[in-house]
């Protein structure tokens, strides 16, 4: 019985976007999220209609469901095809019957079913670089005539890199499209609306080709040609007109090539052009003869061609220098300038510049300044991260961006300036896959404030198309290790469901025929297997994305691939369950990698086989999950039985029958700790075991990637947690605030990558954008601010500050799918004050930080009879939807 509708906004989601267009799902996911977190605001039921026209509802009518689900509500209406574009509407009550209607969605899809859909065919050009150069970067073009033009989609993919152009302009604001998969199995193709850019008459369609990822420098093999020789475009410009003819520009032997401006460019060399090349308007009708010539067919790829799934990378800030240029004091002939973002980015710069023409400033990027104050560079090894521009002379002054190249830096050097440069001269842009800011941490200690800072300026640097190791030297893979450990907090800080969505079909295409998992994705020639803590990114990964957005489709496009996985770790990487068995030939994995005590004779490392079974338990048991929520039941039940069978396999290995565990690192025993691999009758002593282990490094980490993440989270779920503090507040080597103290703006490799006593570190792996040792953040979410999930997504969350570590007060929040989650506390002496915010459609356990006997409030009234209020046991109670004060005196 509908009693009242009233229209709260809604933001309405298709897949992981806001109207997507261009998606690849014949049946697409609807989700929604209130803005009213309204107290009890819970839905009981919805309804969707989607329709060729707004309202009209032709499509899909789910009729009334009743159900509290607003995510990923899968489409099952009448079959969609390539290029269908629709509206969509959502009605939905609440559990008082109040209606709320939505405003329109739309949807678009892509061309979802290539063989028949492309007509267009791949074109190339004559330029080809060598082993060790890019060639110029072509500009291809075609003229055409249209009338009467009503809509029309540009559906565009490159082998390399593209930029797009119609009649002058730039089509999107995406950057290093159509992004890095693996080529030889998966492109990406992209839609753009281009109806305005069109006109009536004569128009002209071009692109830019780079080498990008296809054919340029890819990791530290120093070679390029990964993929092809020289780069290749698709186009398919399809133009309806008013009476719904379709007229369609397609690449082909009809389209003509010249070079660019784009002397060369790579994405690790980095970018050469000389202006006074540049031809003004050339993919315009103003353009002049010029010589073009005619492009070549080339064959059409054996991969898939497939629409995207994340985000692309877009500009998302621009920096100033914070200070005035200055001179290099290194620099006798006084012409190197140097500029301090302030800030260890990824992006470009966007270069402004006077002077004559044939001037060519040279541009340097580095991370670090070296002692004497000139760029710190060896730690880019054969990256040489330089831009070069040459000035064409014009009186006005000119401009200049890198198109198909980035690089990490905070530090600019300019030379071979005309005059000297103000700071008006440089801006960073700012680039990285466009996804949304949602979580903020912030608190009473500026250590902590900034440490929350470098985690998430680390995953803005290296959250560009695929999750990278770093920004900045010749690497810049998809560590797989890095990305699993650090995936919970990267779902905290941004909305990656999208992102990950795509990086898992990398995975995918990464995977061995024996089913096992690569060191990075996409991956290449590198031995195959990935080992211990990075192979398990397969599934661990997904697994962190499915919890934090509720996206199961995710899981279950991948069952095949977790399956296959896990059957190699048993049948093919282990003996006698015992994954990476010293028995075992080959490749045994990375360890606990960049622990502080590796390289030190005196200290023994965890060892692989340990790490390594006690990840192969957690796959085990994760699939198991997965079985489960998949509904396999049968699966689920031999999955269980595998854990089962693997734990016992380690406790017999690495547990003496006293109960002592034999991997006597801070990592082993938290690897048995954190996955549940000690029986309860052993747990106290093991629990002993860690934090003797810690204290015996009178309170600091020793822990490399594959224990860092897990050591506060453990310490805590073992009541640790005022040890987990003095952990994480250390000052001093090795520790988080050890870098900040040191000056760290992002996430560094190592703990002392640098030190003001002792300079840098081992150049030849230093990077200062490194986002794994951030995995600390989850922890920070969870712990400090109070937030952590209990059902996916946040449906049910877990509210638990725990101050500590003279913290006295701190603000968290999370965007989640379901809306904003929030948490403001303040801890005095007498009391504890918490303002809690919990997103509409949602519910919360609180647990205070105070004795289970000590008294509180919830909005000015005693718990029991708060509305909103239920369950109240001691300091803890449930709430539903809505906002709360609460007061404890202590
Ligand atoms: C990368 C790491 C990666 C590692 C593998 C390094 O070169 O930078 O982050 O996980 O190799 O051990």
């Amino acid at each position: 019985m509908t009693q009242d509708t009233k229209v709260v906004p809604l933001t309405l989601r298709c897949e992981y976007g806001e109207n997507p267009r261009g998606i690849g799902e014949a049946n697409p996911r609807f989700s929604w999220k209130y803005s009213d977190a309204a107290a009890g605001a819970r839905q009981a039921r919805y309804r969707i209609t989607v329709g060729t026209a707004p309202n009209q509802g032709d499509l899909w009518d789910s009729g009334e469901v009743a159900s509290d689900q607003s995510l990923f509500i899968e489409y099952r209406g009448k079959p969609l095809r390539s290029r269908q574009a629709a509206f969509w509407q959502l009605q939905t009550w609440d559990d008082q019957g109040v209606s709320t209607k939505s405003g329109l969605g739309m949807i678009e899809l892509g061309l979802i079913d290539p063989d028949k859909d492309i007509t267009a065919k791949w074109i190339q050009t004559d330029l080809v670089g060598d082993e060790k150069t890019s060639p110029a970067v072509p500009c291809l073009r075609k003229t055409f005539d249209l009338q009467n033009i009503a809509s029309a989609r540009l559906y565009i993919s490159a082998l390399g890199l593209y930029e797009a152009y119609i009649n002058g302009k730039r089509v999107g604001t995406s950057h290093f499209r159509p992004g890095w998969t693996d080529y030889n199995k998966r492109v990406q193709i992209d839609t753009f609306d281009v109806t305005a850019l069109l006109k009536q008459g004569g128009n002209v369609i071009g692109a830019l080709l780079g080498d990008g990822w296809y054919c340029g420098f890819v990791g530290f093999r120093n070679k390029r040609n990964l993929y092809g020789d020289r780069p290749r475009l698709l186009a398919q410009l399809e133009v309806t007109d008013a009476d719904g003819k379709v007229t369609v520009i397609n690449s082909d032997d009809t389209w003509n090539w010249s070079p660019s401006e784009i002397v060369s460019s790579d994405i690790l060399m980095g970018e050469t052009v000389d202006a006074r090349k540049k031809v003004d308007d050339w993919a315009s009708n103003d353009a002049p003869a010029g010589d073009w010539k005619k492009v070549a067919v080339a064959d059409k790829p054996k991969a898939k061609i497939v629409c995207p799934k994340g985000p692309p990378c877009r500009v998302t800030d621009q920096i100033k220098p914070i200070a005035d240029p200055a001179l290099d004091p290194t620099d006798a002939q006084k012409k190197r300038w140097i500029f301090d973002m302030g800030q260890n980015m990824v992006g470009v710069v966007r270069l402004k510049v006077k002077g004559p023409a044939g001037t060519t400033v040279r541009i340097r990027h580095a991370e670090m300044l070296d002692r004497d104050g000139s760029m710190y560079v060896e730690n880019l090894r054969d990256a040489k991260a330089t831009d070069y521009y040459t000035l064409r002379g014009d009186t006005n002054g000119e401009t200049f961006e890198p198109k198909f190249t980035f690089h990490g830096f905070r530090y600019v050097e300019l030379s071979g300036l005309a005059e000297p440069p103000t700071r008006d001269t440089v801006t960073g842009l700012v680039i990285h896959s466009d996804m949304e800011l949602t979580g903020h941490f912030e608190c009473s200690d500026p250590l902590i404030n900034q440490l929350q800072h470098c985690i998430q300026w680390g995953q803005r640097g290296n959250f560009l198309d695929v999750p990278t190791d770093c920004p900045q030297r010749n690497e810049r893979l998809g560590w797989t290790g890095d990305a699993q450990v650090f995936a919970p907090t990267a779902c905290f800080n941004f909305d990656t469901a999208g992102f990950y969505a795509k990086w898992q079909d990398d995975l995918l295409d990464s995977q061995g025929e024996n089913g096992d998992s690569p060191s990075f994705a996409p991956t290449f020639d590198f031995h195959h297997d990935g080992g211990p803590a990075w192979a398990d990114a397969m599934i661990i990964v997904p697994w962190s994305a499915y919890r934090a957005f509720d996206d199961k489709r995710l899981l279950e496009t991948h069952y095949d691939s977790f399956k296959r996985y896990v059957d190699f770790l048993e049948k093919g990487n282990s003996i006698d369950l015992i994954r990476c068995h010293p028995d075992q030939a080959g490749w045994r994995g990375y360890g606990d990698w960049l622990s502080p005590d590796s390289g030190d004779p005196g200290r023994a490392a965890t060892p692989r086989d340990l790490i390594g079974t006690a990840y192969f338990a957690r796959c085990a048991f994760l699939l198991a999950e997965i079985a489960q929520r998949l509904g396999k039941r049968e699966d689920e039940m031999a999955y269980r039985d595998l854990h089962e069978r693997v734990k016992a396999a380690f406790v017999k290995e690495y547990l003496s029958p006293g109960g002592r565990l034999v991997g006597d690192t801070q990592t082993g025993v938290l690897l048995a700790l954190a996955f549940d691999l000690v029986p309860k009758e052993h747990r106290a002593r093991v629990e002993k075991q860690l934090v003797n282990l810690v204290h015996d490094r009178g309170d600091h980490l020793c822990t490399g990637f594959v224990g860092t993440p897990l050591l506060l989270p453990t310490l805590s779920a073992i009541g640790q947690t005022e040890l987990a503090y003095k952990v994480l507040m250390q000052q001093g080597y090795p520790g988080w605030l050890f870098t900040i103290v040191q000056g760290a703006t992002t996430m560094w490799e190592r703990w002392n990558s640098y030190t003001k006593d002792k300079g840098f570190g081992d150049a030849g792996m230093n990077s200062f954008n490194h986002y794994a040792y951030g995995a600390v953040g989850e922890w920070i979410y969870s712990t400090i601010g109070g937030i952590a999930m209990d059902q996916n997504a946040y449906k049910r969350s877990i509210i638990a500050p725990v101050p500590g570590g003279g913290i006295t007060s701190a603000k968290c929040s999370v965007k989640t799918p379901y809306g904003l989650l929030a948490t403001d506390w303040k801890d005095a002496e007498k009391s504890f004050e918490l303002t809690l915010i919990v997103p509409p459609n949602t519910s919360a356990r609180v647990t205070l930080p105070i004795d289970a006997k000590a008294t509180f409030t919830v909005n000015g009234e005693s718990p029991t009879s708060s509305a909103g209020v239920s369950k109240v046991e001691g300091n803890a109670f449930d709430v539903v939807a809505g906002k709360y004060q609460i007061r404890a005196s202590k």
